[in-house]
């Protein structure tokens, strides 16, 4: 949770043997760091999954606050800088009492942001900026406080032995093996430069989009609207989060997002998917294919005059969409079996059932898949960035969403029969009940409709 902004160290600027030349003007370089025992405390081995997506969200939010302020930023993984998580001032394992380190704060990712015309571009992290880390990092200067702690050993005595393994495990880099990279990558998409572009729109929503509690279960977006949203799942091409993303290119397999349209105007309810890999799909449909199931066709490309040709949307199934007994129904509040599915992929969450559309992002984590344990870890802060996307583009529609960490791994695979690909995030977007949680934004007396 942000406490706000704190100096934690001061160094002179004459203090550092880097020349002012060699500076990035007024760049700065922000660190994202996490405790991952936080969210693993109340939610098991799911918290890690849950930080790993915060870091996406995070990560998104910042890449596109710089782009509203037509600042560059430039995005580094950290992993093999052993002195960084001092440099930042976090406390090392030594600090921490009763060796307890469940607790123990890690710096996931550092970017550094320029303003507009920064000219000495030179200057970034892989080379001056790592420089300029390390003797800050050498600086004497003392810090100021001390993080805090949340939890002692007597409140929360158990433990979660997988945590130490994972936090290890995941931080291998190795290469990836070329076969689940996917192809080439697909040309830019031009059409996706108008999204974003209205700046003084896209302030609004960042100040006041929030989770949905509730849809209403009745209204239907536009097709229109859906395209929109979805568009955030291309998020490789996306103006704006392609460039926080840079850095995860080729360390690890696209995602693939499957579908349950429930309320979208011209769009028959069903199944459906997004894949913007050629080879991948050819993969995917086959397992699909191999699989008992009950309609026997396999996946059709969505051509309708309203879905862009640059939107790989693909047509699985509309086998779901009978009515329901009242006692399944009652579980979800849903209406269909294909709504009952979307609530109960999304542990029995009412949201999955009652919006639009319920996506969800796959992963590849079969044997292939965990030979790059860092490629899973980005694949999560990739989720989590078109997370980030799916939950502004919503806002601008005039409709909302939210993120559902919690859903059923196997079930949600199984619905689109993928043996290979496992859900690493789940979102349900649509158009919201009135949230009575705030209206307008107040202040000291004075209200803020339009804040
Ligand atoms: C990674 C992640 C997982 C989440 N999982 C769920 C979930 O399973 N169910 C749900 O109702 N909300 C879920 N949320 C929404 C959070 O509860 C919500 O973001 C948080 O309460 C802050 O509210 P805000 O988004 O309105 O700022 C999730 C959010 C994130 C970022």
């Amino acid at each position: 949770m942000c406490k706000g902004l704190e100096i934690r160290k001061t160094v002179p600027i004459s203090g550092l043997n880097l020349s002012l030349d060699e500076l990035p003007g007024d760049s700065w370089i922000f660190a994202i760091s996490t405790v991952v025992w936080r969210e693993v405390w109340k939610y098991g081995p799911r918290g890690w999954r849950y930080t790993q997506l915060d870091i996406g969200h995070a990560l998104a939010a910042l890449g596109i606050s710089a782009h509203v302020h037509q600042c560059s930023i430039e995005v580094y993984d950290p992993t093999n800088l052993d002195f960084i998580h001092d440099c930042f001032g976090l406390q090392s394992i030594s600090q921490l009492v009763d060796s307890d380190h469940r607790e123990l704060e890690r710096v996931n990712l550092l970017i550094q942001i320029s303003p507009p015309k920064t000219e000495n571009l030179a200057f970034h992290l892989s080379q001056h900026g790592i420089r300029f880390l390390r003797e800050f990092h050498a600086q004497n200067a003392e810090f100021l406080g001390t993080p805090n702690r949340i939890f002692s050993r007597s409140q929360h005595p158990e433990n979660w032995p997988f945590l130490n393994a994972i936090q290890t495990v995941s931080e291998i880099r190795q290469n990836p093996p070329e076969a689940i990279l996917g192809g080439a990558q697909p040309e830019e998409i031009p059409e996706l430069n108008q999204i974003y572009s209205d700046e003084i729109r896209i302030r609004k929503s960042i100040r006041k989009r929030r989770s949905v509690l509730s849809f209403d279960g009745n209204s239907k977006m536009t097709i229109a609207q859906f395209v929109r949203c979805v568009s955030g799942t291309l998020v490789d091409f996306h103006p704006v989060a392609a460039k926080s993303l840079d850095f995860v290119r080729g360390e690890c397999a696209p995602l693939v997002f499957g579908i349950w349209v429930h309320r979208v105007k011209g769009l028959t309810p069903g199944l459906y998917l997004i894949i913007s890999d050629e080879g991948l799909l050819e993969k995917l449909q086959q397992e699909f294919l191999d699989s008992p199931r009950e309609n026997s066709t396999g996946w059709q490309r969505v051509v309708n005059s309203e879905i862009p040709s640059w939107l790989p949307l693909y047509f699985v199934s509309d086998h779901l969409q009978s009515a329901i007994s009242d006692e399944k129904s009652s579980k979800v509040g849903a209406k269909s079996d294909l709504q009952a599915q979307a609530g109960e992929v999304s542990c029995y969450q009412k949201i999955a059932a009652a919006s639009s559309f319920t996506l969800a992002m796959f992963a590849p984590v079969n044997a292939e898949g965990l030979q790059i344990p860092r490629g899973y870890t980005y694949q999560h802060w990739r989720a989590g960035c078109v997370g980030q996307l799916l939950y502004l583009q919503a806002y601008e529609e005039n409709a909302g969403a939210t993120g559902m960490g919690c859903f059923m791994d196997d079930l949600s695979s199984n619905a689109f029969h993928f043996k290979s690909y496992h859900p690493v995030y789940h979102f349900a977007v649509g158009i919201p009940q009135t949230d009575v949680r705030y209206s307008p934004f107040a202040y000291n007396g004075r209200y803020f409709p339009d804040a």
